[in-house]
């Protein structure tokens, strides 16, 4: 890069890059003034266009025909018997995941705690992943509301093996609690997209069912495994005794999220559902939402799975920065800040500077995840502005 454009990005980048580098105005050099100067005008320029928004892809606003969708929606009582619009799109999601049933929730956290519940007694325990949504991200509801337990188990960037669940069966005693269950996640969030590689979820399942556990997909983004691998949903579900999926992630609806599995556990998720405070009345009206996305925005997802690369290549051309892991399989990016550049709060604040909104998930990490409401154009700005604040930090 040219020292001027060097200097001018200086002055853009001024807020936490400034404050990072301890830079008051009584010793700020002659650069950052020039910058400050030069930067002006483009700089307001900046401040009223829309940010670009990376920080996870539950952002995306419903499209006019979503809206339009929604507007439309035929509605019931969905709590004294049924909603059309919530039955169609239960009918529809049982269907594409080859599964004999489906229930509308407002939430992947419930469909994933109400599996739990619907699979366990209190005194069970459950066997996941430890860097995985259900245990992190959801309050142990499951021992707040179900009276279970967890055993975790370290993957590598959230991937399992079933080598290492092997030994993890407790005993039939009555000092232990009993493994009930085992939950996977894929994609997995904070394994920064991954996909837990078809074999090994066939391995881990096929010895769970043979040692008499139940399985549970917690598959918010299982769109994004099927989309980027090309195994077919119901190939990836029918390892599984229910699966949960996410409309408003990838999908790009407002709300909601389904658990599917056959008829007589979806009956018990329906009462649970009831019991977790998640039966709702026109539901139709978000259903409707959910079902256009499943309808439409399903085979677009290979385009967030493009962009991601386009910002992993940023990552991988900036010096400091490290791709954790290297390889991208989905939509979901994170990278590592080298500490001798700042931390990740800082570095994402540098970002937001430019406009470009990113996550800081630990001290020196940070997330992007691409989406319905970001396109190649809008990547390629983030892109830029990665390497150019990573550049300015290096200086
Ligand atoms: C993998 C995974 N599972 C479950 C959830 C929970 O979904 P919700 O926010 O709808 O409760 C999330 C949310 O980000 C997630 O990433």
């Amino acid at each position: 890069m040219l020292q001027l454009e060097r200097l001018r990005f200086g002055l853009i980048l001024r807020g936490s890059v400034v404050a990072f580098r301890a830079m008051s105005d009584a010793t700020e050099g002659p650069r950052y003034k020039l910058a400050r100067e030069r930067g002006r005008d483009s700089f307001s320029k900046r401040m009223t266009s829309t940010p670009i928004d990376l920080r996870s892809d539950t952002v995306t606003q419903p499209t006019t025909s979503m809206r339009q969708a929604i507007a439309n929606a035929a509605v019931g009582d969905d709590v004294i018997e049924t909603d059309p619009s919530v039955e169609r799109l239960q009918d529809l999601c049982a269907e594409m995941l080859g599964m004999e049933s489906a229930i509308f929730m407002p939430s992947g956290t419930m469909t994933n705690q109400i599996a739990i519940r619907i699979h366990c007694q209190p005194g069970d325990e459950f066997i996941c992943e430890s860097g995985c949504h259900i245990y992190n991200y959801e309050q142990a509801a499951f021992a707040q509301l179900s009276g279970v337990s967890a055993r975790t188990v370290d993957g590598e960037f959230g991937v399992l093996h079933v080598d290492q669940l092997r030994d993890l069966i407790r005993p039939d005693n009555e000092h232990l609690v009993r493994t009930r269950l085992v939950c996977l996640e894929n994609t997995h969030n904070r394994g920064a997209g991954r996909i837990q590689p078809y074999e090994s979820v066939l391995e881990i399942c096929e010895w769970a069912k043979e040692n008499g556990l139940r399985r549970h997909l917690d598959g918010a983004r299982l769109f994004n495994a099927a989309v980027a691998t090309g195994i077919d949903l119901p190939d990836w579900a029918q390892h599984f005794d229910t699966v949960s999926v996410c409309f408003s992630k990838g999908l790009g609806a407002p709300v909601g999220s389904a658990l599917a599995g056959p008829k007589e556990l979806i009956k018990q998720a329906r009462r649970a559902r009831k019991l977790f405070g998640g039966g709702m009345r026109q539901a139709g009206i978000i259903a409707a939402g959910a079902l256009y996305a499943l309808e439409h925005h399903v085979d677009r997802l290979a385009e967030d799975h493009a962009n991601a690369q386009v910002l992993a290549d940023a990552v991988r051309q900036s010096e400091g920065l490290s791709l954790q892991p290297e390889i991208v399989d989905t939509n979901i990016v994170i990278f590592r800040v080298d500490p001798s550049m700042g931390s990740a709060s800082q570095f994402v604040e540098s970002m937001r500077e430019e406009r470009v909104l990113a996550m800081a998930t630990a001290p020196q990490l940070i997330r992007l995840v691409t989406h319905l409401d970001v396109n190649a154009e809008q990547v390629a700005r983030a892109g830029d502005v990665i390497k150019q604040v990573a550049a300015l930090l290096q200086e």
